[in-house]
């Protein structure tokens, strides 16, 4: 067994990698191909990279289990919190006014499913606050990703250790979870509103339906120029007139699209569909 990789092979995995999932692997990151893809290699019996890039054309659990591997999966709870608190006052009160029966979010590469679960605890604090402003059933909360192993636990919404630690404030903790045998469920208050699909970025969004809020977070940052472009141009497409595009803390869409105008809501931005 080598955990070593040829110039060929890393050229030949990246070309793979950026291909399936549009993740652009820097030059010089056969490190980080070689730490995360040996252990799976051993368990699948592959003994060089050579032989990996062979299988993975034939093997879809192999390809998934390396997509899988080579993914960012990193999320917490109410992550950077300001996407949190502007849902909460800022969009919610005022797309309660314009449609108060149904108010679509996707939230696009969820990962474990954090970010939709945190989005569907905002809202119930939004309801509580302003009961009648929206219909009880009025939110709907998409998450999608590409990894089918992230979205299965995403589905349980059932964390444990640092997973429900991570961001988590104590009091949200008592009143959005309680405590299973496997560690902490998220309640059914907040599962309800929320579905899980395995989606693909590069792949079509025609089928999700038109949205109010696009959350695409912590993404778009793998991907290379020209496939930010075509997915800007794409979420514009599948946003409600005037609807609003929720970034990462390090993106934006300059460069990349001149379909939205810039929000500046207290310490910093989001982006909303131009008329
Ligand atoms: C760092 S996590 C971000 C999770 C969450 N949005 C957040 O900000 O906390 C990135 C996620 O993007 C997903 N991903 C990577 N490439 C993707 C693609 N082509 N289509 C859909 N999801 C993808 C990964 O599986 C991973 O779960």
């Amino acid at each position: 067994m080598t955990s070593t990789i040829t110039t060929e092979d890393y050229q030949a995995f990246r070309l793979f990698l950026e291909e399936v999932s549009g993740i652009v692997l820097g030059d010089n990151k056969q490190y980080l191909v070689t730490s995360r893809l040996t252990k799976l290699m051993k368990e699948h019996d592959v003994h060089s990279f050579s032989a990996l890039m062979g299988r993975i054309k034939t093997d879809s659990r192999l390809r998934n289990r390396i997509m899988d591997a080579m993914t960012t999966n990193e999320t917490s709870w109410f992550r950077d919190v300001y996407p949190f608190d502007i849902l909460k006052e800022k969009l919610l009160p005022e797309l309660a006014k314009q449609r108060p029966r149904k108010v679509r979010i996707w939230s696009a590469a969820c990962s474990t499913g954090q970010e939709p679960y945190s989005l569907s605890m905002m809202t119930q604090e939004y309801l509580q606050s302003k009961p009648g402003s929206l219909a009880a059933d009025a939110v709907q909360i998409i998450g999608t990703d590409i990894s089918p192993s992230v979205l299965a636990i995403a589905k349980e919404g059932v964390y444990e250790g640092v997973a429900v630690s991570r961001g988590l404030p104590q009091d949200r903790k008592s009143r959005f979870f309680r405590k299973v045998d496997k560690g902490w469920a998220v309640v059914d208050d907040i599962k309800k509103r929320v579905s899980f699909r395995e989606l693909n970025l590069m792949q079509s969004y025609t089928l999700l339906g038109r949205f109010d809020i696009i959350y695409c977070r912590n993404v778009l940052i793998y991907f290379s120029t020209e496939l930010k472009r075509d997915i800007l141009a794409r979420m514009a497409r599948s946003l409600n007139p005037r609807g609003y595009l929720v970034l990462g803390g390090s993106e934006s869409i300059t460069n990349y699209s001149d379909d939205f105008d810039l929000i500046r809501w207290r310490n910093g931005v989001i982006y909303q569909l131009k008329s």
